[in-house]
């Protein structure tokens, strides 16, 4: 019998309540949407290449000084990890202009964003997950000041340590979104490092291996999501 409690079913993934306090379980779905969830599908292998890639990232960051919720992967997509109260935002960091920012701000796409630029929305469905700035983190009590550099220093140092890992796998890194939690006085790094979340380019030929593959039928999305796991294998 499964007695894990469902928590919270989003569009990708579920998160379970399980017996050991602190902990919950993480289920990366097969299930992939866009513009918020008026497209939908589901391709089967596609969670088990998030959950190895995010495995695998969280695992890199954590050697590299960042703390986050990663405890132990129990499956191929179910991954256990530290029980956060999530802070409400999405942390951009974009390196290269593509996407919303193209269309907001006069960037071309494609353009380098040198030095890169972090960017927050207010993470809520019910109010369309708006963009945030530092003055209403602080005014609506999500962070403090400290937290703020934090979660500031910690997103450049991630997009860093990314950025490079990448490069030598042949991958621009064009930007990627993360969030935050709390457990105690401590900031760790949540949810999901993977190719719904980021955005990558072949470094030879262009090519998109990320969700936008999905969202604009671009080709055939799983394949392309394997080439990511394939590139990471191959620089270990
Ligand atoms: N360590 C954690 N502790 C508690 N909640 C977490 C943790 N890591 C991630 N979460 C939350 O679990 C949920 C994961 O669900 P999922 O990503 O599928 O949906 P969503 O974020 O609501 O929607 P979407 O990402 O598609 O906008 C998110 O609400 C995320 O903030
Ligand atoms: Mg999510």
């Amino acid at each position: 019998m499964n007695e894990d409690q469902l928590l919270y079913e989003g569009k990708a993934k579920s998160v379970f309540r399980t017996s050991v306090p602190g902990e919950l379980k993480v289920i990366f779905r097969d299930d992939i949407t866009a513009f918020n969830g008026e497209k939908k599908d589901t391709l089967a292998g596609k969670g088990e290449y998030n959950a190895r890639v995010s495995a695998f990232f969280f695992q890199y960051l954590e050697k590299n000084g960042i703390p986050t919720h990663f405890i132990r992967m129990e499956d191929e997509r179910t991954m256990v990890v530290k029980e956060l109260t999530m802070i409400p935002l999405e942390v951009i960091a974009r390196n290269v202009a593509a996407g919303s920012i193209v269309k907001k701000f006069p960037f071309t796409e494609g353009q380098l964003i040198e030095p890169p630029v972090i960017v927050t929305d207010y993470k809520s469905d019910e109010h369309g997950d708006p963009s945030i700035n530092d003055d209403l983190i602080l005014a609506l009590g999500f962070l403090s000041a400290d937290g703020l550099r934090d979660v500031r220093e910690m997103t450049l140092k991630i997009n860093k340590l990314l950025k490079d890992f990448f490069a030598e796998a042949g991958i621009q890194l064009v930007d990627f979104k993360i969030e935050f939690g709390r457990s105690g006085d401590t900031i760790y790094l949540g949810d999901e490092i993977s190719m719904d979340s980021m955005r990558l380019w072949d470094e030879k030929t262009g090519e998109s291996l990320d969700k936008d593959v999905y969202r604009f039928g671009k080709g055939d999305v799983l394949s392309a999501y394997g080439k990511v796991v394939d590139k990471i294998l191959q620089t270990l």
